[in-house]
């Protein structure tokens, strides 16, 4: 394994700024995500729409649903569709998103860790683990997102669109893999000691205010709203309401051969 992600890389950072502006701009983070995410709700009505929606649901209910099966479909969801990405139906945008989540987790609590517990100049006791788990973090979005960015994307693979087309659609994804890249790059080249380090340094902030700031604009949110919705989902199907949508239509397929000469993707 190499040595600098043992390191923890914030404990040099706090020769040069002193630990407190570390944590405040941590805390800044925490704040503009918070902020980001009220805006979205107050500016969209999303929740709003949301619980009425939920409601109307209920009205159309054809069938009684118990607090015992609703408890049940709650929890599988949570295990299903939200712990192990299981509304991704091709296994490698599931396993792709999979990366990049829990890559993210892991970096955001291990930068928590490192940056209130072991920031100081005169720390030399993190826990190597902690280094380790944070720069694994970075490499799992890293290898998660840009997959998903090279290959993966839907403009990408069915509309035969070019890897570098940039849309504004694409702010959240790109914004949370280059942060990861320019951590991972700032680490390394503070280990060896080389002054570009701190050009990554910066790199690494900006990028941070952007992922960030930009909550409001991008689809940073959808890590919240997504279980909410999906639970909704699995209690209207329960219910027989269906959000007012018909069941899935189970026609023989009626289309010829033409049909198998492209293979299809499913997303
Ligand atoms: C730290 C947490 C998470 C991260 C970093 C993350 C990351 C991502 C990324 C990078 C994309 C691709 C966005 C794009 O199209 O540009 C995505 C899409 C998606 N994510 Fe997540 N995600 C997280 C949490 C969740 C959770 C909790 C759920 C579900 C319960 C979820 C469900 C989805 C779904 C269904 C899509 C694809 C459809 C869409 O774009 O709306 N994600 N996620």
């Amino acid at each position: 394994m190499p040595t600098f992600v043992s390191i923890n890389p914030f404990v040099a950072l706090s020769n040069m700024v002193p630990t407190v502006a570390l944590q405040g701009f941590l805390i800044a983070m925490a704040a503009l995500t918070v902020g980001g995410v009220l805006l979205d709700i107050m500016h969209k009505k999303n929740v709003k729409y949301f619980f009425e929606n939920a409601k109307k649901a209920k009205e159309k209910a054809t069938s009684h649903v118990s607090t015992g099966k609703k408890a049940k479909i709650i929890v599988e969801t949570v295990a299903h569709d939200v712990l192990t990405s299981g509304e991704f139906c091709g296994w490698k945008r599931r396993v792709a998103h999979l990366l990049g989540m829990y890559g993210t987790i892991i970096f955001w609590v291990t930068s928590a860790i490192l940056i209130f517990k072991y920031a100081t100049p005169t720390t030399s006791n993190t826990p190597e683990i902690i280094s380790q788990l944070w720069h694994l973090g970075a490499a799992m979005t890293c290898l998660g997102a840009y997959w998903f960015w090279f290959f993966l994307r839907v403009d990408l693979a069915s509309e035969g669109n070019k890897w570098y087309r940039v849309v504004f659609a694409d702010l959240f994804v790109l914004s949370l893999v280059i942060t990861s890249t320019f951590g991972l790059a700032w680490s390394y080249l503070q280990a060896e000691g080389s002054a570009w380090s701190n050009l990554f340094l910066v790199l690494f902030i900006f990028s941070n205010i952007v992922l960030f700031g930009g909550v409001y604009w991008s689809k940073f949110a959808h890590m919240f709203y997504k279980p909410g919705a999906a639970i909704q989902k699995h209690l209207a199907e329960a219910d027989g309401s269906r959000d007012g949508l018909p069941e899935p239509a189970d026609a023989p397929k009626q289309f010829g051969l033409g049909i198998k000469r492209e293979a299809p993707r499913h997303y």
